[in-house]
């Protein structure tokens, strides 16, 4: 049975394989019927791609609080020009990433203050909340080496960072996991493709079908 008007987060460190998985369950949603948007972020407008490419290349000097703003901004004209017309049309809409990838790399990794951030998110997307937020869960060594295999070894600005950033970052992230944990679904992302596929393919059954 087709699903309607749902909003669908991907979360996870570095090479956790958001981008494998959404691709997977917009393929098994279409094929039952559902209209299915998938977004990246940031991106996903002409603004978005073009503040992607300078918030990833290594060397950009931006600081925490600029690249958090950046982030909000890229995500303020996602809702507005796609996210809540897609929804607002009955489409289901998969995002790999969302609010809670600046609270995990701007607060827990960066520092930035968390209410702040939360704070610049709120005028970003006024009322929206996903739905659901799927989790991919990795050790942070092991998505840094299955990043580096697939980048060719070309790292982008944070992928350079250490691995206390990138603790630091799952660490937010298990708390948030913990903090709602009606709204997330943490996978354990070290397992083969297929598994993880499946277990998201329950929930969105448990919950939605
Ligand atoms: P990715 O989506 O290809 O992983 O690249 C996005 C990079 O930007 C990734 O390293 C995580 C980082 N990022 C943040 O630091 N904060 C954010 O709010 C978002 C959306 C991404």
């Amino acid at each position: 049975m087709p699903i309607a008007g749902k909003f669908i987060t991907f979360e996870g460190g570095e090479g956790a394989g958001k981008s494998t998985q959404l691709r997977r369950l917009a393929e098994q949603l279409t094929a039952s019927g559902s209209v299915v948007r998938g977004l990246r972020e940031p991106g996903g407008t002409a603004f978005g791609e073009r503040m992607r490419e300078v918030l990833k290349q290594p060397g950009a000097a931006i600081a925490p609080a600029a690249e958090a703003l950046l982030f909000a901004a890229c995500r303020a004209q996602l809702v507005a020009e796609v996210i809540a017309p897609a929804l607002a049309a009955g489409e289901v809409v998969l995002c790999d990433r969302f609010v809670d990838s600046t609270v995990a790399y701007q607060s827990g990794g960066r520092g930035l203050d968390r209410a702040l951030v939360e704070s610049a998110n709120r005028l970003a997307c006024g009322p929206l909340r996903p739905d659901l937020t799927v989790l991919l869960d990795l050790e942070p060594a092991k998505g840094l080496g299955r990043a580096a295999v697939r980048d060719r070894g070309q790292a982008d600005r944070f992928e350079i960072l250490g691995d206390a950033f990138h603790r630091a970052v799952r660490d937010l992230y298990h708390q948030l996991a913990r903090e709602e944990p009606g709204r997330f679904l943490v996978v354990d992302a070290a397992r083969p493709p297929d598994a993880v596929a499946a277990d998201i393919w329950h929930e969105i059954a448990r919950r939605f079908r």
